[in-house]
């Protein structure tokens, strides 16, 4: 059944209090729940409807009585008290439920033997009968009571009033929540854990208690969540005034998990791969994720909690705003621009693909069959970058004001994504004409944008225009709101003073009391517009949405050697990053024609010079480097294709690298030597600069055929003395099939085989493969005694990784597409969220030729069929069909 955002309607009724009770058992677990209803309006009388589902109802009283057969009616989804009483009531359930059986993994379920919980988005009616929407907001008590030995850790939100000893070797703890919260913020985790203790003293002297619980053996492994957890209280005080209101917070990491992780108000439970981390088997990678994702949670405390959402279609309103704070938060603690950089990256190479594919959907979704499945990139990712734009438009201290007054307007409520947006005006009385649309219109805008320099009048004039895509069940935009923050650079590559800019029949000094300003930011607003720069000396070349300014995708008249130009200048590092992937993408689309009609490859010297300046230039940033002499992903470039062609983009990109390294031997050489790590492992900017300049430097190098290269990546291999060293020049290794590949894959597994995140990255790096004919290998691994098809971080690193090599999940057999709709229909029995999530791999099915177009929609049709089907993939697949 589809939901539509334009059915909103207020609630009949709002719950005030809620006290449940849970006996945890092994074979059936008893949730009671009391519950103070207050109708919204007198008079009520309305039918109470409740969700509920895979429950067991025992009794419902009102009042303390029975309800009678007629008073109430149960479906499979929902409990409707048929005619409650007028005025206020109390509402009883009992229902039972089995959590041991739960593979879904949301509501109460399992994980390796303790009892933990999801219920974002709509877990909370598998545990009991609820009004399971957002704007319901109440204050919590949850009693839990189970085994002593088997559980002897008992959390829910909020503060622990009472504890105790029972009979039968039982125990119990009562939790009690003050802050009135949503019950998709609900969590109950209990079961055999330690915690590594800490704790924040707040900027008014509050003294927060901080515990991160996991399994004993794992303990080691919190130091690092710990550290980021402290950072990001101490951050949020800082940059946005936002105290921590509570005297403990707890994190519990499980090792079953569909997603990252989640905010349940003082009680965040995490997937283990964002918390456990040490030197010897966490990547940088992973050390960055778990601050950026431990700060995102920590942050949904106010972005989330505090101020929630009153309908799960304006998710973005503390998905957006919370990616967005992690995000400077994560800049603010590493190197600005290479955050920005992967940002822009990850948008560019998972959100474009769906904002041009069959589930393009608005920042704000109109209509959803099912909600897990709008967790998206579009509105995380391209959320936050519309929140970026708020502050891109006023300023750090403008962006500020305006969130100060959305807390101060909206504590404990439960709003919308327009209340946003008018915190952000009326705290800066800013006009922001048409800026609403980038919440309800879908499609990445297309911005072209030409200059022309008058000699004459020393002006400068840059003239944009403007489309947006149609998506499905959009077919007509209209022009949205642009900021494109522009420079202008002179001959000499410094950045022009600029004074005025005349647009719109208008000239307007950009000069910042009377400070001369280097970086303006452009209204883009309408069709077509004009802006001409005033006193510009000589013929700049401008260097355009710079940081990133807008989620578009920009067509300049820049030429290539402008664009060689910028990549050596630009005061803007972003931007010195973006016009070498510019020239990038340019050279690999023209080599894609070249293979396609069966030409030699050639590689553009002055490409292979503007990169090797890049490599030789000390004064940069080691990491940034490594992040500028990355060619952007296949995806990205298929993306750019009238047809996409898998195998075409993956030979062009792999001459292309093997090209750069043999002609960038030496200077590749020196790198991986120069930048070995240091001893002891340290996580911070400098370090993993440098580690990810000599392991970039050594993937390179791999690609040679070369016996000297394939000792030193051994040599690496065997003397590394992290992970991330150590997977580098693993991964290095298994570039090419052969001995040394297979040797090192078994030695690596031997040495990691007790450590299943560890175990994870050897399976990802087998099945995300490019070897031809690799499905096979994936099918073997299926089979492997550490996998399983019900631990999610399992599936995605296997099936995921695989679905990441376009060249075999997209292989022109079909023996990709065959694999995957079998996995999918038999995943979707034990978690419909994760199947779906795997589906997906199958919705650009029409971006290739008709041979891949038949034997994905195939699969598709087979899935669709397929009986029992959950709603997850469902909506999914049946959406991809319909395109
Ligand atoms: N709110 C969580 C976060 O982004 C994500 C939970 C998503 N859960 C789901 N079943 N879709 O921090
Ligand atoms: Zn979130």
């Amino acid at each position: 059944k589809e939901i539509f955002l334009k059915d909103y309607k207020l609630p009949d009724y709002y719950f005030d209090t809620v006290d449940l009770s849970f006996l945890l058992g092994e074979e059936k677990t008893v949730v009671s729940a009391k519950i103070s209803v207050v109708p919204r309006v007198d008079g009520g009388g309305f039918p109470l409807v409740l969700d509920g589902v895979d429950l067991k109802l025992i009794s419902v009283k009102i009042n303390g009585n029975d309800l009678k057969k007629g008073d109430f009616h149960l479906d499979t989804r929902h409990l409707i008290l048929t005619s409650p009483p007028s005025g206020n009531f109390i509402l009883e359930t009992v229902t039972e439920i089995l959590p041991q059986m739960n593979t879904s993994l949301e509501g109460l379920y399992k994980s390796s033997g303790n009892f933990c919980t999801q219920c974002e988005a709509e877990g909370f009616r598998k545990i009991t009968f609820y009004q399971d929407r957002p704007d319901i907001m109440a204050k919590y008590t949850c009693r839990i009571e189970a085994d002593k030995l088997l559980y002897p850790v008992l959390l829910s939100n909020g503060n622990l009033i009472e504890q105790g000893d029972l009979e039968g070797g039982r125990h119990f703890a009562l939790w009690e929540d003050p802050f009135k919260k949503p019950c998709y913020l609900f969590a109950l985790v209990a079961g055999q854990l330690e915690s590594r203790d800490d704790t924040f003293t707040t900027c008014s002297g509050r003294k927060v208690s901080l515990r991160i619980w996991t399994p004993p053996e794992d303990l080691p492994k919190t130091e690092h969540a710990m550290y980021s957890l402290k950072a990001a209280m101490k951050w949020d005080e800082d940059v946005f005034g936002r105290e921590y209101d509570l005297d403990i917070f707890n994190v519990v990491s499980v090792p079953d998990f569909n997603m990252g992780a989640m905010e349940n108000k003082s009680l965040n439970i995490f997937n283990s791969k964002l918390v456990l981390a040490s030197p010897e088997t966490a990547t940088d990678g992973d050390y960055a994720a778990i601050l950026g994702v431990i700060g995102h949670e920590y942050f949904h405390n106010w972005t989330g909690n505090r101020v929630t959402c009153r309908d799960w279609f304006q998710l973005s309103l503390k998905e957006g705003l919370t990616v967005f704070r992690d995000q400077e938060f994560s800049s603010d603690l590493g190197s600005r621009t290479v955050k920005r950089i992967g940002d822009v990256s990850k948008l560019r190479s998972y959100q474009f693909p769906q904002d041009s594919g069959p589930m393009a959907h608005p920042v704000r979704p109109h209509s959803y069959i099912k909600m897990d499945n709008f967790y998206t990139v579009t509105v995380y990712e391209k959320g936050a970058e519309v929140v970026r734009m708020y502050k891109t438009l006023l300023g750090s201290q403008g962006f500020r004001k305006g969130t100060d007054l959305y807390f101060q307007r909206h504590d404990g409520q439960a709003v919308t994504c327009e209340d946003f947006f008018a915190a952000m005006r009326d705290a800066n009385d800013a006009d922001f004409a048409n800026f609403l649309l980038w919440y309800s219109q879908a499609g990445t805008p297309v911005v072209k944008v030409t200059s022309s320099y008058n000699a004459e009048a020393h002006t400068f004039t840059l003239k944009f225009s403007q489309t947006v895509p149609p998506t499905p069940g959009q077919p007509v935009k209209e022009p949205m709101f642009i900021p494109v923050a522009t420079g202008l650079l002179d001959s000499n590559g410094k950045d022009m003073p600029l004074s005025s800019i005349f647009s719109d029949g208008k000239l307007e000094s950009v000069t910042c009391d009377g400070r001369p300003v280097f970086t303006t930011v452009l209204r883009v607003t309408k069709g077509e517009e004009e802006f001409v720069f005033t006193d510009v000396p000589e013929k700049p070349i401008p260097s355009l949405l710079r940081g990133y300014s807008a989620p578009i995708r920009l067509h300049s008249d820049l030429t290539d050697n402008d664009l060689f130009f910028l990549l050596a200048h630009d005061s803007d590092e972003f931007n010195r990053w973006e016009a070498g992937q510019i020239l990038a993408r340019k050279l690999m689309l023209s080599q894609v024609v070249n293979f396609q009609n069966d030409n030699a490859l050639v590689l553009d010297p002055q490409f292979v010079h503007g990169i090797k300046c890049i490599l030789l230039d000390s004064n940069l940033d080691k990491e940034f480097i490594a992040k500028a002499i990355t060619l952007p992903g296949e995806g990205e470039i298929m993306d750019m294709m009238e047809v996409a062609d898998p195998d075409a983009v993956h030979a062009v990109r792999k001459y292309i690298r093997k090209q750069l390294a043999s002609e960038l031997k030496p200077e590749l050489l020196n790198l991986v030597k120069q930048n070995r790590s240091a001893e002891k492992y340290v996580f911070d900017h400098a370090n993993m600069a440098r580690r990810a300049l000599k392991n970039t430097a050594l993937g390179y190098l791999a690609s040679l055929e070369d016996e000297e290269i394939t000792e030193l990546v051994l040599h690496e291999y065997k003397t590394a003395t992290n992970m991330t060293d150590q997977f580098s020049a693993l991964a290095a290794i298994a570039q090419k099939p052969g001995k040394a590949r297979d040797d090192a894959l078994v030695d690596f597994y031997n040495k990691w085989q007790h450590d299943y995140l560890v175990v994870n990255k050897w399976f990802a790096l087998q099945s995300s493969s490019d070897i031809p004919g690799n499905v096979e290998n994936v099918y073997k691994l299926l089979s492997h005694q550490a996998f399983d098809f019900k631990n999610p971080n399992k599936v995605y690193s296997l099936i995921g990784g695989f679905c990441a090599s376009p060249v075999n999940f997209h292989a022109k057999d079909g023996s990709g597409y065959k694999f995957l709709g079998e996995i999918v229909v038999q995943l979707d029995k034990l978690n419909p969220q994760v199947a779906s999530r795997m589906v997906s791999a199958f919705s650009r099915w029409k971006r290739y030729d008709e041979t891949r177009q038949n034997l994905a929609k195939a699969q598709l049709e087979m899935i669709v069929s397929a009986n029992g089907l959950s709603e997850n993939v469902y909506e999914i697949a049946s959406k991809s069909l319909a395109v």
